[in-house]
């Protein structure tokens, strides 16, 4: 699919994603500037889990692998 992590890779802009997409790593931890947060879609809860371990934590964090 066409999530953050595969158009980074897509255009040559690095960006990890240690387990390729199936929310079973940190890696692909983003922020998302604050004007594009609304727009988003929320994280659900499985996305949620994992950024409560994911280090550096914010409020506008995401995990670009599931930003469609
Ligand atoms: Fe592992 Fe996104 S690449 S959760």
């Amino acid at each position: 699919g066409d999530n953050v992590l595969y158009l980074a890779h897509r255009h040559d802009i690095e960006m990890e994603g240690a387990c390729e997409a199936s929310l079973a790593c940190t890696t692909c931890h983003v922020y998302v500037e604050s004007d594009h947060v609304d727009i988003l879609p929320e994280a659900d809860d499985k996305e949620n889990d994992l950024l409560d371990m994911a280090p550096f934590l914010r409020e506008n964090s995401r995990l670009g692998c599931q930003i469609i």
